[in-house]
Protein backbone atom coordinates (compact mmCIF):
# COMPACT_ATOMS: atom_id res chain seq x y z
CA UNK A 1 0.00 0.00 0.00
CA UNK A 2 1.01 3.67 -1.12
CA UNK A 3 2.42 5.63 1.91
CA UNK A 4 1.00 9.13 1.82
CA UNK A 5 3.51 12.32 2.59
CA UNK A 6 3.09 12.11 6.39
CA UNK A 7 4.48 15.55 6.72
CA UNK A 8 1.04 17.24 5.37
CA UNK A 9 -0.52 15.95 8.63
CA UNK A 10 1.86 19.13 10.34
CA UNK A 11 0.67 21.01 7.65
CA UNK A 12 -2.21 24.15 9.40
CA UNK A 13 -5.91 22.48 7.76
CA UNK A 14 -5.43 25.26 4.91
CA UNK A 15 -3.58 27.47 3.32
CA UNK A 16 -3.66 31.26 4.43
CA UNK A 17 -5.13 33.00 1.44
CA UNK A 18 -7.31 29.72 0.93
CA UNK A 19 -8.71 30.36 4.59
CA UNK A 20 -9.54 34.00 3.63
CA UNK A 21 -11.32 33.15 0.77
CA UNK A 22 -13.73 30.50 2.43
CA UNK A 23 -14.66 32.94 4.88
CA UNK A 24 -15.25 36.21 2.65
CA UNK A 25 -17.36 33.54 0.38
CA UNK A 26 -19.42 32.53 3.71
CA UNK A 27 -19.85 36.12 3.92
CA UNK A 28 -20.89 36.80 0.69
CA UNK A 29 -23.48 33.68 0.64
CA UNK A 30 -24.72 35.67 3.83
CA UNK A 31 -25.05 38.83 2.41
CA UNK A 32 -25.88 38.20 -1.33
CA UNK A 33 -25.13 41.28 -3.61
CA UNK A 34 -22.87 43.01 -1.24
CA UNK A 35 -19.73 44.32 -2.54
CA UNK A 36 -16.61 43.54 -0.61
CA UNK A 37 -13.45 46.19 -0.92
CA UNK A 38 -10.84 43.40 -1.07
CA UNK A 39 -6.99 44.85 0.10
CA UNK A 40 -6.43 41.45 1.05
CA UNK A 41 -4.43 38.91 -0.87
CA UNK A 42 -1.42 40.86 -3.05
CA UNK A 43 -3.53 40.46 -6.01
CA UNK A 44 -3.18 43.33 -8.80
CA UNK A 45 -6.31 45.15 -10.52
CA UNK A 46 -4.73 47.03 -13.30
CA UNK A 47 -4.54 45.13 -16.75
CA UNK A 48 -1.31 44.15 -18.48
CA UNK A 49 0.34 47.41 -19.80
CA UNK A 50 0.38 48.01 -23.99
CA UNK A 51 3.27 46.55 -24.55
CA UNK A 52 2.89 43.29 -22.89
CA UNK A 53 -0.26 43.16 -24.91
CA UNK A 54 1.10 43.80 -28.21
CA UNK A 55 3.43 41.12 -27.88
CA UNK A 56 1.27 38.75 -26.28
CA UNK A 57 -1.01 39.17 -29.77
CA UNK A 58 2.21 39.47 -31.92
CA UNK A 59 3.44 36.05 -30.18
CA UNK A 60 -0.13 34.55 -31.02
CA UNK A 61 0.40 35.54 -34.39
CA UNK A 62 3.84 33.60 -34.95
CA UNK A 63 1.94 30.77 -33.31
CA UNK A 64 -0.42 30.76 -36.10
CA UNK A 65 2.11 31.13 -39.06
CA UNK A 66 4.58 28.60 -40.17
CA UNK A 67 8.24 29.50 -40.25
CA UNK A 68 7.53 32.06 -36.85
CA UNK A 69 5.64 28.76 -35.30
CA UNK A 70 7.56 27.95 -31.97
CA UNK A 71 7.22 24.22 -30.19
CA UNK A 72 9.15 23.09 -26.83
CA UNK A 73 11.05 26.30 -25.56
CA UNK A 74 14.40 26.07 -23.58
CA UNK A 75 13.72 24.35 -20.62
CA UNK A 76 15.71 27.11 -18.81
CA UNK A 77 14.35 30.31 -20.90
CA UNK A 78 14.18 31.79 -23.94
CA UNK A 79 17.77 33.28 -24.41
CA UNK A 80 15.93 36.69 -26.02
CA UNK A 81 14.32 36.72 -22.36
CA UNK A 82 16.90 35.70 -20.29
CA UNK A 83 19.10 38.16 -22.05
CA UNK A 84 16.68 40.74 -21.48
CA UNK A 85 16.28 40.20 -17.18
CA UNK A 86 20.18 40.26 -17.71
CA UNK A 87 20.17 43.36 -19.18
CA UNK A 88 17.52 44.92 -16.48
CA UNK A 89 20.30 43.75 -13.86
CA UNK A 90 23.26 45.24 -15.63
CA UNK A 91 21.46 48.53 -15.56
CA UNK A 92 21.82 48.18 -11.52
CA UNK A 93 25.33 47.37 -11.81
CA UNK A 94 25.07 43.62 -11.19
CA UNK A 95 26.58 41.65 -13.95
CA UNK A 96 24.85 38.16 -14.63
CA UNK A 97 25.93 35.66 -17.17
CA UNK A 98 22.63 34.66 -19.58
CA UNK A 99 22.85 31.05 -18.53
CA UNK A 100 22.51 31.76 -14.43
CA UNK A 101 19.09 33.35 -15.72
CA UNK A 102 16.56 30.46 -14.91
CA UNK A 103 12.56 31.79 -16.34
CA UNK A 104 9.87 29.95 -13.94
CA UNK A 105 6.42 30.35 -14.21
CA UNK A 106 6.59 32.18 -11.12
CA UNK A 107 7.85 33.02 -7.59
CA UNK A 108 5.72 31.00 -5.54
CA UNK A 109 6.07 28.08 -7.74
CA UNK A 110 9.82 27.89 -7.94
CA UNK A 111 10.20 29.00 -3.77
CA UNK A 112 9.06 25.64 -3.57
CA UNK A 113 10.57 24.08 -6.25
CA UNK A 114 14.07 24.81 -5.68
CA UNK A 115 14.23 23.03 -2.06
CA UNK A 116 14.81 20.06 -4.43
CA UNK A 117 18.06 20.92 -4.64
CA UNK A 118 18.67 20.80 -0.30
CA UNK A 119 18.43 17.61 1.52
CA UNK A 120 15.66 16.86 3.81
CA UNK A 121 18.03 16.91 6.61
CA UNK A 122 19.15 20.96 6.17
CA UNK A 123 16.94 23.29 8.67
CA UNK A 124 14.88 26.49 7.35
CA UNK A 125 15.53 29.69 9.17
CA UNK A 126 12.34 32.30 8.54
CA UNK A 127 12.01 35.57 9.54
CA UNK A 128 8.84 35.69 10.70
CA UNK A 129 6.35 37.84 10.20
CA UNK A 130 6.65 35.99 6.88
CA UNK A 131 4.50 34.84 3.39
CA UNK A 132 3.51 31.60 4.62
CA UNK A 133 4.80 29.51 1.58
CA UNK A 134 8.00 29.72 2.75
CA UNK A 135 7.15 27.40 6.07
CA UNK A 136 3.96 25.09 4.35
CA UNK A 137 6.75 24.24 1.57
CA UNK A 138 9.12 22.99 4.17
CA UNK A 139 6.65 21.13 6.32
CA UNK A 140 5.68 19.36 3.39
CA UNK A 141 9.09 18.01 3.04
CA UNK A 142 9.69 17.53 6.48
CA UNK A 143 12.31 20.11 6.83
CA UNK A 144 12.66 21.87 10.92
CA UNK A 145 11.95 25.18 10.78
CA UNK A 146 13.80 28.04 12.37
CA UNK A 147 11.15 30.60 13.48
CA UNK A 148 12.78 34.34 13.50
CA UNK A 149 10.49 36.52 15.23
CA UNK A 150 10.82 39.88 14.57
CA UNK A 151 9.27 42.92 16.24
CA UNK A 152 8.49 46.59 15.63
CA UNK A 153 11.55 47.24 17.97
CA UNK A 154 13.98 46.34 15.15
CA UNK A 155 12.08 47.53 12.43
CA UNK A 156 10.92 44.22 11.58
CA UNK A 157 14.67 43.49 10.15
CA UNK A 158 16.45 41.09 12.61
CA UNK A 159 20.36 40.90 11.47
CA UNK A 160 22.10 37.38 12.30
CA UNK A 161 24.04 36.16 15.58
CA UNK A 162 26.18 33.91 16.10
CA UNK A 163 23.17 31.95 17.76
CA UNK A 164 21.90 31.53 14.46
CA UNK A 165 22.47 27.67 12.85
CA UNK A 166 20.75 27.29 10.06
CA UNK A 167 21.16 25.38 6.43
CA UNK A 168 18.87 27.64 4.60
CA UNK A 169 17.85 31.15 5.12
CA UNK A 170 15.09 32.91 3.71
CA UNK A 171 14.42 36.81 3.24
CA UNK A 172 12.34 39.32 1.55
CA UNK A 173 13.12 42.49 0.72
CA UNK A 174 11.26 44.81 0.51
CA UNK A 175 9.20 42.39 3.18
CA UNK A 176 6.30 40.72 2.48
CA UNK A 177 4.07 41.24 5.07
CA UNK A 178 5.68 44.29 7.12
CA UNK A 179 7.19 46.38 3.87
CA UNK A 180 10.78 46.67 5.48
CA UNK A 181 13.67 46.82 3.32
CA UNK A 182 17.15 45.87 4.53
CA UNK A 183 19.99 48.31 3.39
CA UNK A 184 22.94 47.47 2.16
CA UNK A 185 25.20 47.29 5.38
CA UNK A 186 22.50 45.06 6.75
CA UNK A 187 21.93 42.69 3.95
CA UNK A 188 25.90 42.71 3.95
CA UNK A 189 25.76 41.05 7.30
CA UNK A 190 23.75 37.98 6.28
CA UNK A 191 25.35 37.66 3.51
CA UNK A 192 28.71 37.41 5.43
CA UNK A 193 27.17 35.14 7.81
CA UNK A 194 25.94 32.59 5.03
CA UNK A 195 29.41 32.75 3.57
CA UNK A 196 31.10 31.95 7.11
CA UNK A 197 28.47 29.43 8.06
CA UNK A 198 27.76 27.65 4.82
CA UNK A 199 24.08 28.54 5.06
CA UNK A 200 22.40 29.32 1.42
CA UNK A 201 19.95 32.67 1.00
CA UNK A 202 17.08 32.45 -0.69
CA UNK A 203 16.06 36.18 -1.57
CA UNK A 204 12.89 36.64 -2.63
CA UNK A 205 13.22 39.65 -4.45
CA UNK A 206 9.44 39.95 -5.85
CA UNK A 207 8.63 43.16 -4.46
CA UNK A 208 12.01 44.95 -5.88
CA UNK A 209 10.23 47.29 -8.30
CA UNK A 210 8.58 48.92 -5.92
CA UNK A 211 11.92 50.35 -3.82
CA UNK A 212 11.55 53.96 -4.11
CA UNK A 213 14.34 55.20 -1.47
CA UNK A 214 17.92 55.43 -3.34
CA UNK A 215 20.46 53.12 -1.90
CA UNK A 216 18.34 50.41 -0.51
CA UNK A 217 19.45 46.86 -2.65
CA UNK A 218 17.37 45.51 -5.33
CA UNK A 219 19.00 42.23 -5.75
CA UNK A 220 21.29 40.41 -3.32
CA UNK A 221 23.66 40.53 -5.93
CA UNK A 222 24.41 44.15 -5.40
CA UNK A 223 25.98 42.45 -1.95
CA UNK A 224 29.77 41.51 -1.98
CA UNK A 225 30.22 37.48 -1.46
CA UNK A 226 26.30 36.62 -2.52
CA UNK A 227 27.31 34.97 -5.51
CA UNK A 228 28.72 31.91 -3.12
CA UNK A 229 25.79 32.07 -0.84
CA UNK A 230 23.05 33.28 -2.59
CA UNK A 231 19.96 32.13 -4.68
CA UNK A 232 17.21 35.01 -5.84
CA UNK A 233 13.62 34.81 -7.02
CA UNK A 234 12.09 37.24 -8.78
CA UNK A 235 8.91 37.38 -10.61
CA UNK A 236 6.48 39.84 -13.00
CA UNK A 237 3.69 39.09 -11.02
CA UNK A 238 3.94 42.52 -8.86
CA UNK A 239 5.83 44.11 -10.91
CA UNK A 240 4.25 44.00 -14.60
CA UNK A 241 0.93 42.38 -13.32
CA UNK A 242 1.65 38.79 -14.18
CA UNK A 243 -0.25 37.13 -10.78
CA UNK A 244 -2.89 35.56 -13.95
CA UNK A 245 -0.32 35.42 -16.73
CA UNK A 246 2.62 33.34 -14.84
CA UNK A 247 6.27 34.55 -15.13
CA UNK A 248 8.96 34.82 -12.80
CA UNK A 249 12.76 34.26 -12.96
CA UNK A 250 15.58 32.57 -10.28
CA UNK A 251 19.38 33.50 -10.41
CA UNK A 252 21.65 30.59 -9.27
CA UNK A 253 25.69 31.95 -9.76
CA UNK A 254 27.94 29.53 -11.05
CA UNK A 255 30.18 30.31 -7.79
CA UNK A 256 27.09 28.77 -5.18
CA UNK A 257 28.82 25.20 -4.52
CA UNK A 258 28.90 22.98 -1.23
CA UNK A 259 30.63 19.69 -0.82
CA UNK A 260 31.46 19.64 -4.02
CA UNK A 261 28.51 20.15 -5.60
CA UNK A 262 27.19 23.27 -7.62
CA UNK A 263 23.88 23.72 -7.56
CA UNK A 264 23.94 25.81 -10.67
CA UNK A 265 24.31 22.86 -12.40
CA UNK A 266 21.58 20.58 -10.31
CA UNK A 267 19.40 23.04 -10.89
CA UNK A 268 20.09 22.85 -15.19
CA UNK A 269 19.51 19.14 -14.55
CA UNK A 270 16.69 19.49 -12.08
CA UNK A 271 14.74 22.06 -14.65
CA UNK A 272 15.91 20.00 -18.23
CA UNK A 273 14.45 16.79 -16.62
CA UNK A 274 11.03 18.20 -14.54
CA UNK A 275 9.61 20.70 -16.86
CA UNK A 276 9.55 21.79 -20.64
CA UNK A 277 9.68 25.78 -19.79
CA UNK A 278 7.09 28.26 -19.83
CA UNK A 279 4.96 29.35 -23.33
CA UNK A 280 6.96 30.80 -26.35
CA UNK A 281 3.85 33.29 -25.78
CA UNK A 282 4.28 34.49 -22.29
CA UNK A 283 8.00 34.53 -22.24
CA UNK A 284 7.32 37.21 -25.43
CA UNK A 285 5.05 38.94 -23.39
CA UNK A 286 7.22 39.29 -20.35
CA UNK A 287 10.13 40.41 -22.63
CA UNK A 288 8.10 43.68 -23.80
CA UNK A 289 8.42 44.64 -19.51
CA UNK A 290 11.35 44.87 -20.56
CA UNK A 291 11.60 47.00 -23.04
CA UNK A 292 12.23 51.41 -22.66
CA UNK A 293 8.38 51.57 -23.59
CA UNK A 294 7.67 48.12 -21.33
CA UNK A 295 9.53 50.00 -18.51
CA UNK A 296 8.24 53.28 -18.67
CA UNK A 297 4.64 51.21 -19.05
CA UNK A 298 4.72 49.00 -15.81
CA UNK A 299 6.01 52.08 -13.62
CA UNK A 300 2.70 54.13 -14.40
CA UNK A 301 1.07 50.94 -13.22
CA UNK A 302 3.53 50.68 -10.20
CA UNK A 303 2.46 54.77 -9.38
CA UNK A 304 -1.28 54.21 -9.08
CA UNK A 305 0.00 51.23 -6.71
CA UNK A 306 1.47 53.97 -4.90
CA UNK A 307 -1.76 56.27 -4.78
CA UNK A 308 -3.54 53.75 -3.11
CA UNK A 309 -1.11 53.05 -0.51
CA UNK A 310 -0.46 57.01 -0.22
CA UNK A 311 -4.30 57.27 0.75
CA UNK A 312 -4.50 54.57 2.80
CA UNK A 313 -1.25 55.82 5.29
CA UNK A 314 -3.35 59.22 5.07
CA UNK A 315 -5.82 57.86 6.91
CA UNK A 316 -4.22 55.76 9.12
CA UNK A 317 -1.96 59.16 10.07
CA UNK A 318 -4.97 60.95 10.51
CA UNK A 319 -5.99 58.23 13.16
CA UNK A 320 -2.80 57.92 14.93
CA UNK A 321 -2.32 54.26 13.99
CA UNK A 322 1.12 52.66 13.99
CA UNK A 323 2.12 51.01 10.69
CA UNK A 324 5.54 50.32 8.57
CA UNK A 325 5.57 50.02 4.79
CA UNK A 326 3.43 51.48 2.05
CA UNK A 327 6.73 53.04 0.26
CA UNK A 328 9.00 51.07 -0.71
CA UNK A 329 6.83 48.07 -0.85
CA UNK A 330 2.80 47.64 -2.07
CA UNK A 331 1.92 46.39 1.54
CA UNK A 332 1.04 48.41 4.70
CA UNK A 333 1.58 46.59 8.39
CA UNK A 334 -0.85 48.18 10.63
CA UNK A 335 -1.29 47.70 14.34
CA UNK A 336 -4.74 46.70 14.98
CA UNK A 337 -6.82 49.39 17.11
CA UNK A 338 -8.14 48.44 20.63
CA UNK A 339 -6.08 45.61 21.59
CA UNK A 340 -7.71 42.83 18.87
CA UNK A 341 -6.06 40.20 17.30
CA UNK A 342 -5.77 40.21 13.57
CA UNK A 343 -8.13 37.65 12.98
CA UNK A 344 -10.64 39.92 15.06
CA UNK A 345 -9.94 43.03 13.18
CA UNK A 346 -10.33 41.02 10.59
CA UNK A 347 -13.90 39.88 11.14
CA UNK A 348 -14.87 43.43 12.45
CA UNK A 349 -13.62 44.68 9.11
CA UNK A 350 -15.51 42.07 7.10
CA UNK A 351 -18.67 42.97 8.91
CA UNK A 352 -18.86 46.44 9.38
CA UNK A 353 -17.60 48.03 6.58
CA UNK A 354 -17.24 44.89 4.09
CA UNK A 355 -13.75 45.60 3.89
CA UNK A 356 -10.83 42.52 3.70
CA UNK A 357 -7.58 42.44 4.48
CA UNK A 358 -5.00 39.73 6.05
CA UNK A 359 -4.35 39.24 9.80
CA UNK A 360 -1.29 39.36 10.96
CA UNK A 361 -1.21 36.06 12.75
CA UNK A 362 -1.37 34.65 9.23
CA UNK A 363 2.29 35.75 8.64
CA UNK A 364 3.34 33.51 12.00
CA UNK A 365 2.64 33.76 15.51
CA UNK A 366 4.44 37.08 15.88
CA UNK A 367 2.20 39.01 13.93
CA UNK A 368 -0.76 38.92 16.43
CA UNK A 369 -1.84 42.14 16.69
CA UNK A 370 -1.35 43.47 13.57
CA UNK A 371 -2.95 43.40 9.91
CA UNK A 372 -1.65 43.77 6.41
CA UNK A 373 -3.51 46.08 3.88
CA UNK A 374 -2.14 44.72 0.38
CA UNK A 375 -2.31 48.37 -2.22
CA UNK A 376 -2.92 46.85 -5.31
CA UNK A 377 -6.54 46.94 -4.82
CA UNK A 378 -8.76 49.31 -7.77
CA UNK A 379 -7.92 53.17 -6.85
CA UNK A 380 -11.78 53.21 -6.08
CA UNK A 381 -12.11 50.70 -3.86
CA UNK A 382 -9.02 51.27 -2.51
CA UNK A 383 -10.46 55.03 -1.69
CA UNK A 384 -14.05 54.11 -0.11
CA UNK A 385 -12.19 51.37 1.53
CA UNK A 386 -10.61 54.20 3.49
CA UNK A 387 -12.85 56.03 4.20
CA UNK A 388 -14.74 53.44 5.33
CA UNK A 389 -11.90 52.82 8.02
CA UNK A 390 -11.70 56.21 9.17
CA UNK A 391 -15.27 56.24 9.66
CA UNK A 392 -15.24 53.08 11.45
CA UNK A 393 -12.63 53.84 13.40
CA UNK A 394 -13.22 57.28 14.49
CA UNK A 395 -16.36 56.56 16.15
C1 LIG B 1 0.38 37.85 -0.78
O1 LIG B 1 -0.71 38.40 -0.73
O2 LIG B 1 1.10 37.68 0.21
C2 LIG B 1 0.86 37.40 -2.11
O3 LIG B 1 0.08 37.91 -3.11
C3 LIG B 1 0.79 35.96 -2.23
C4 LIG B 1 1.56 35.48 -3.41
O4 LIG B 1 2.30 36.22 -4.06
O5 LIG B 1 1.42 34.29 -3.69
Amino acid sequence: MVTPNLYYADLKDSYLFYHIAQKTGAYLEQNPGAHLYRLGIGDVSLPLCDAVIKALHEAVDDQATAGRFHGYMPECGAPFLREAIGGYYARRGVQLLTDEIFVSSGASDELGDILHLFDRKNSALVIEPAYPAYVDANIMEGRKIIHLPSSEAEGFLPLPSEHIEADLIYLCSPNNPTGAVFNRDQLQLWVDHANRTGAVILFDAAYEAFIEEDGLPHSIFELEGARTCAIEICSLSKTAGFTGTRLGYTVVPKELERQGMNFHDMWVRNRTTKTNGVSYIIQKGAAAVFTPEGQRQIQENIQVYKKNAACLMEVLDELGIWYCGGKNAPYIWMKCPDHQTGWEFFDRLLHEIQVVGTPGEGFGACGEGYFRFSTFGSPEDTKEAAHRLAGLLRK
